[in-house]
């Protein structure tokens, strides 16, 4: 794969970085800035190589169209706090103002170019559109810098039209990123355990097919064990469940039996009345939800105490844990035990501990955990999955990466 070192000299040059700065926003407010402080290294690693950026990202799913809600420019503020340098904000990608800020831009600049997602021809899936659109990102620098890991398993402008349209690389985040994800697939040391939760089963099924090969432990917990717990023939009272996934979930179960591959399930669940944050609730074992007092009606909305202490004992004595998705409603006090036993356990253990993305890193930073407890948060919660399940990622491929 093209690293930085690949390009040459940057002195004088300006740089089309393509981050990920898809940040949690509460109205303008950045609840968590993991991505932003993730990009910084690349950023300052840049512009001491004597290069102008010109930074760019999406924020959110805005259907090509600009969204006040979906705009970047509180992350301008923010990457400017960080770098302790200004940071320009351009209000479109490729028009009059990107070019009006552009113009003005010093040598060791840095611009923030508004949501490539507001301009269709970003996510467009007629190919002829999203050239279009990288070849007039393109105009705007000398070289590509790919460094949005979050959003390498995208077929999207700025993310594989544009590298091949001027010299690219992979930046500083997306190398460390692979180096992880490429310990934990080729060189793990064992016992290695996978801790899956998250609310659907069908997103995880492909990461369970591919480590089921590698792994000696998979632990399940989230709104998806309900649908193993079915599977193993239990009722699951109003708790998610997708019944398209039941067979699958018997072959996985038949398949690690047959492996020698523990599949743990919780044997407590925390059951509720309904969903909401001040629910009536009791503990119940998993293999008899309904009999809460709820009956029928109560839903699992976290793995119980019993089961989070099961859990958080394996990861302790695991040489390498990936983790990805809370193991229940998190952001209720109530349902939240079952995530912070499982995010303690990490930080405790003497293993490589790995959080993959998206809602569990924002779970570990929403329930007090500090990054440098743990191996590594990927920045990637979608591209770090597909990548575990040994899919091509374009971005990456688009780098040279084999
Ligand atoms: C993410 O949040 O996983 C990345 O930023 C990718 O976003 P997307 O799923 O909207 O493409």
């Amino acid at each position: 794969m093209r690293t930085l070192d690949t390009l040459g000299s940057l002195d004088g040059k300006t740089v089309l970085a393509r981050l990920d700065l898809n940040v949690p926003l509460d109205g303008t407010t950045i609840t968590d800035d993991g991505r932003v402080r993730a990009s910084l290294n690349t950023i300052r690693e840049l512009r001491s190589r004597g290069a102008r950026v010109v930074a760019m990202s999406h924020l959110g799913r805005p259907q090509g169209a600009p969204e006040e809600r979906f705009s970047l420019r509180p992350v301008a503020a923010r990457l400017s706090e960080l770098l302790e340098t200004p940071v320009a904000f351009a209000t479109d990608t490729v028009g009059s103002d990107a070019r009006a800020q552009l113009a003005q831009l010093p040598a060791d600049g840095v611009l923030l170019l508004e949501n490539l997602r507001f301009n269709p021809g970003e996510t467009s899936a007629d190919e002829a559109e999203r050239r279009a659109f990288a070849a007039q990102l393109a105009e705007q620098g000398d070289v590509v810098v790919s460094d949005g890991f979050g959003v390498v398993h995208r077929e999207q402008a700025s993310v594989t039209d544009l590298e091949r349209l001027l010299p690219s690389a992979a930046g500083l985040l997306v190398e460390q990123e692979l180096d992880v994800l490429e310990r934990l697939t080729r060189r793990p040391e064992h016992p290695f355990a996978v801790v899956l939760g998250g609310s659907k089963v069908s997103d995880k099924l492909g990461v369970i097919a591919h480590l089921i090969e590698r792994v000696d432990t998979i632990l399940v917990g989230g709104g998806m064990v309900f649908t193993f717990l079915a599977a193993q023939g239990h009722a699951v009272g109003a708790s998610l469940l997708e019944e398209d996934q039941l067979e699958t979930c018997r072959g996985y179960l038949a398949e690690a039996e047959r492996r020698g591959v523990r599949i743990v399930l919780p044997t407590d669940i925390v059951v509720a009345e309904a969903f909401a944050a001040d629910a009536a609730h009791e503990v119940v074992a998993a293999e008899a939800i309904e009999s809460s007092a709820f009956g029928a009606s109560g839903l699992g909305l976290d793995i119980g105490p019993e089961s989070a202490a099961a859990f958080a004992a394996i990861i302790r004595e695991s040489k390498t844990v990936f983790w990805n998705g809370p193991m229940g409603v998190f952001e209720m006090a109530a349902f939240a035990g079952g995530t912070r036993a499982v995010a303690e356990a990490l930080t405790q253990t003497a293993g490589f501990s790995v959080v993959g993305g998206g809602d569990s890193a924002a779970a570990v930073r929403a329930l007090g955990f500090a990054d440098e407890q743990f191996g590594h948060i990927s920045t990637g919660g979608g591209a770090s999955l597909e990548f575990l399940e040994g899919n091509a990622l374009p971005g990456l491929e688009v780098l040279g990466w084999a």
